[in-house]
């Protein structure tokens, strides 16, 4: 067990008695029956994100990402290396597509000598194209993403799963793609999985949509995908509402409000005892707030409250992984943007 997620499950179950508002202090004392386990999560189910995101991507005037992309993010900082280091084995999921080979050699190697267990998004519009209501239409182009793979494996690059698509679920952020379809090019993309990996004892999972939970969709892609084809259904989750928020920070402190998302956490598990017994449910990516977060709020303290809650929801409805948003960048960083060190006060290990 890794020392966040120790410190996430003691902070999670102190969390609602030792909160101090205004000066009234209660007591109160918790038991916890060890004995039981109501749910299993992965032996790695922290995870954190590391977006794509360039300087200039701004919300609300406010310009929080820095060099903290993927494709800028200095990988010598020693402070990054240790984070992740200290957080070891941390997941990081990684969303996009990559053209770009040099840096992916540098982008393996950092991973490999920090230990981490890499998730890598691949692009699922390629070949497709767009119709009205921002809908994809047509089979995906699997050229790049077998190059990609067959080179990953040639340079003996661990990628832990291979991620199909990013929020193109339900009606989709910006597009979307139907789930017969997406199905479709999901088994041609475990074919090649299978045929490239065909040799090695590991062989990464293939997850996916990557996007918001929508009941008809997700159920519709595992019957379309069928047994062993999705290992875990990937779905994102921003249950704050938009950064810019002035109440942002009650809503942290808002158990009621916090507990909402428990709907689409029972819903997924519905779908997967239903339609996928083989697959497992993965929080892919989840920020709280959306929009980059809050300035002042995602940053800090505060915010940790939402985070634990949900790492607590996450885990009792069997969900395996939870990636935070972000490991670095924008405003809800669990490192800081420019200094590297980490962010909320109680990451920081001496
Ligand atoms: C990002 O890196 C570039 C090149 O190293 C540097 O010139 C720039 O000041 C950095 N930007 C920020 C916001 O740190
Ligand atoms: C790093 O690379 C070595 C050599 O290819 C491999 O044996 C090891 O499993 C890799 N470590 C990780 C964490 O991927
Ligand atoms: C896969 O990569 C190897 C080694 O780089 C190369 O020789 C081979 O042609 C590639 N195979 C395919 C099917 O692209
Ligand atoms: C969960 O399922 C119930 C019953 O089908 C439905 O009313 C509710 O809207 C669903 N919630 C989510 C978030 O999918
Ligand atoms: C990150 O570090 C910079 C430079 O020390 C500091 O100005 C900023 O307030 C820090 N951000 C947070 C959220 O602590």
């Amino acid at each position: 067990m890794g020392l966040l997620f120790q410190l996430a499950l003691f902070l999670y179950l102190v969390s609602p008695l030792s909160f101090v508002l205004s000066q009234d202090i209660e007591h109160g004392s918790v038991n916890v029956d060890g004995a039981q386990s109501i749910a299993d999560t992965d032996e790695n189910f922290i995870c954190a994100t590391i977006d794509w995101w360039p300087q200039d991507k701004c919300d609300y005037n406010n310009c929080p990402w820095g060099n903290t992309s993927i494709i800028n993010l200095d990988l010598s900082q020693p402070l990054l290396a240790k984070a992740i280091q200290g957080l070891k084995p941390l997941r990081i999921r990684i969303g996009g597509s990559l053209q770009d080979q040099v840096l992916w050699d540098e982008i393996n190697q950092f991973f490999n000598k920090t230990g981490a267990i890499v998730t890598f998004g691949l692009n699922a519009l390629n070949g497709r194209h767009k119709t009205k209501h921002s809908t994809w239409v047509g089979d995906w182009d699997s050229t790049n993403a077998h190059d990609l793979i067959n080179y990953t494996i040639s340079k003996g690059y661990k990628i832990d799963s291979w991620e199909f698509g990013n929020e193109l679920s339900g009606k989709g952020i910006g597009a979307n793609v139907g789930p017969i379809q997406y199905g479709k090019d999901l088994i041609k993309l475990k074919q090649i999985l299978n045929t490239l990996y065909h040799n090695h004892n590991f062989k990464p999972s293939l997850i996916a949509p990557g996007g918001f939970y929508d009941k008809d969709w997700f159920d519709k892609l595992l019957q379309v995908t069928g047994s062993g084809v999705v290992n875990a259904l990937t779905h994102h989750i921003y249950n704050l509402g938009p950064g810019s928020d002035v109440n942002l920070d009650s809503k942290i402190l808002d158990p009621d409000r916090l507990s909402k998302v428990e709907s689409v956490f029972s819903n997924m598990s519905e779908t997967i005892k239903k339609h996928g017994p083989w697959s497992n449910a993965w929080v892919g990516e989840a920020g709280g707030a959306y929009n980059s977060g809050g300035l002042g709020i995602s940053d800090t303290f505060v915010n940790s409250f939402w985070y634990l809650d949900e790492l607590g929801i996450a885990s009792r409805y069997n969900t395996k992984v939870y990636c935070r948003q972000t490991l670095i960048g924008g405003n809800y960083g669990l490192l800081n943007t420019t200094t590297f060190s980490p962010n909320p006060d109680y990451y920081r290990q001496d």
